[in-house]
């Protein structure tokens, strides 16, 4: 599904479980970071026009689901805390080396955001179907749906603005580095943890 060479372990939908207030918090950020990398897409390349306004729609969806997850958090009695580090993005953008040709720049940021999505999705789904807190459970079906076409976006965008070949290649590197890094995540009751 979605590319993704690693399956995530369902026994971190029970590490989850234990502690909801902590995934909702989790998520909140990260629908905040999407909404943030739209943005800083907007800011880095604005010359790219179709994209600029793909961005712009992101913007508002994005920040959509940031509300939709903050909204449950005060639904059921909680506030919102702070943002916690994000160790697999942290890993994951050790990939691309700085710098190269602005184009390079672009895929290379798109790529990352493909991953983060297709990475997010298959945790929404994981969720979708093993929560028993089935309330919890459509919340997040709901969302993965509305996440599923963010991957290939991002994707068809590198394609479109890199060169075919070399996009895919990076892109099936990248992949294989995810893996990597997974093998040691599914351990915490965040969304990429
Ligand atoms: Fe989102
Ligand atoms: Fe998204």
């Amino acid at each position: 599904m979605l590319g993704l060479k690693l399956p995530t372990d369902p026994r971190w939908v029970n590490i989850v479980e234990k502690n909801i207030e902590e995934i909702l918090t989790d998520h909140a950020f990260c629908e905040q970071k999407a909404t943030s990398t739209a943005i800083s897409l907007i800011v880095s390349f604005p010359e790219y026009t179709e994209l600029v306004q793909e961005m712009t729609a992101l913007v508002k969806e994005e920040m959509s689901h940031f509300k939709m997850v903050h909204d449950k958090i005060i639904e059921r009695g909680w506030t919102l805390g702070r943002d916690r580090k994000d160790e697999y993005v942290i890993q994951l953008l050790k990939f691309f080396p700085k710098g190269g040709s602005r184009t390079d720049q672009l895929v290379h940021r798109l790529l990352y955001a493909a991953l983060i999505e297709a990475r997010s999705c298959e945790r929404f789904r994981l969720l979708s179907e093993e929560l028993k807190d089935k309330e919890l459970a459509e919340f997040y079906r709901r969302l993965m749906v509305s996440e599923a076409n963010h991957y290939t976006m991002f994707l068809g965008y590198a394609r479109k603005y890199g060169n075919r070949e070399e996009v895919d290649k990076k892109w099936q590197d990248l992949l294989d580095y995810e893996a990597k890094i997974m093998k040691d995540l599914g351990t915490k009751e965040t969304i990429h943890g």
